[in-house]
């Protein structure tokens, strides 16, 4: 009898296709994937992908670029519920009416919009590349920046542009305690402090290191320290560990006290759903090609300045 890895295998073999994983995939998710990435080295996994399908075990927004840079190939988001808050924040219609009060600023927004919004948008970043895709805006521009208004600001003190900002955020880094991160800071005094940008500024004033999902794994097995205390989604822990098994990493409770900073869209990814996935080829990402190529625009802008 064929196991359900075997069966996963099997299909992915007779498809020809590819697994593409965000760091906030349940560990058993993350760990059948063939890449793993932030959203940046995602998209531009997504990009090169040659075989005829591409599995994307992340968040609806993400697998939309998928599709967007890479259109001849079949993109399967396992569970079509996977949607995004920050996302969610920021409805087309709202942000042309915003963008149309504001008709002399320049458009940055962040991957984790719909395609609508990227359509609309001179120039995308991630958390990854975006004091660099900031500072590449002409020094004379005037800057709307959209939708996460925590990165948005934290962007501001970076780059020291001024820009106005979306009011949107992302649930799951907006629910971290600040009360909670101080008692395990008093009973860790020697564990550094990684965060995403994606928090509250009372939250990232704590940290010792500020990054995508990459850069924080990537610090974490850098670092000579020993003990890291968490400030994003936990999921990230199961490929520090992997990288540092002799590392302590610790997460950080929600405003409820509870310890459970799951992102709930990306948890809705499971084996079985990517397995029913790759048997009927179905949920599809289908974009309209008018609206794919005004977004492909300033996604291709964003993949072109990453590079430098
Ligand atoms: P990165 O992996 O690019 O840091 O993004 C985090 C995130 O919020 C994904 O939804
Ligand atoms: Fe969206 Fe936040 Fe989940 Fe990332 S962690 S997918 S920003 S809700």
């Amino acid at each position: 009898m064929e196991s359900k890895i075997e069966k996963l295998n099997r299909l992915r073999r007779e498809r020809n296709a590819v697994i593409l994983a965000h760091y906030y995939q349940d560990p058993e998710v993350q760990d059948i994937a063939d890449f793993k990435g932030d959203s940046l080295a995602l998209a531009q996994a997504a990009e090169k992908v040659d075989a005829d399908v591409i599995v994307f075990c992340g968040v609806h927004f993400m697998a939309e670029t998928a599709k967007i840079v890479n259109p001849s190939k079949i993109v399967l988001l396992p569970d079509m519920e996977a949607g995004c808050s920050l996302a969610d924040s920021a409805p087309a219609d709202k942000f042309r009416e915003w963008k149309a009060a504001h008709p002399d600023h320049f458009v940055v927004s962040y991957i984790n919009c719909s395609t609508e919004v990227k359509a609309m948008s001179d120039l995308i970043c991630t958390s990854s590349n975006a004091k660099k895709i900031i500072d590449s805006v002409p020094k004379d521009k005037k800057i709307l920046f959209a939708p996460d208004k925590y990165l948005g600001r934290y962007l501001i003190k970076l780059t020291g542009r001024d820009m106005v900002l979306w009011d949107g955020s992302c649930q799951v880094h907006e629910f971290f305690s600040e009360l909670e991160l101080i008692k395990i800071m008093n009973g860790n005094p020697k564990a550094e402090v990684l965060a995403h940008p994606e928090c509250p500024d009372n939250i990232l004033n704590y940290a010792d290191f500020v990054g995508s999902t990459s850069a924080l794994i990537k610090h974490s097995k850098e670092s000579p320290n020993t003990e890291f205390i968490i400030l994003t989604e936990p999921g990230v822990i199961h490929e520090m560990q992997k990288l540092s098994p002799q590392k302590k990493f610790i997460s950080v409770p929600g405003m409820d006290g509870c310890n459970c900073n799951n992102c709930p869209f990306m948890r809705l990814n499971t084996i079985d759903k990517i397995i029913a996935a790759l048997e009927n080829l179905e949920p599809q990402i289908i974009i309209e090609e008018e609206l794919r190529l005004k977004a492909l625009e300033p996604l291709e802008k964003m993949l072109e300045i990453s590079k430098r």
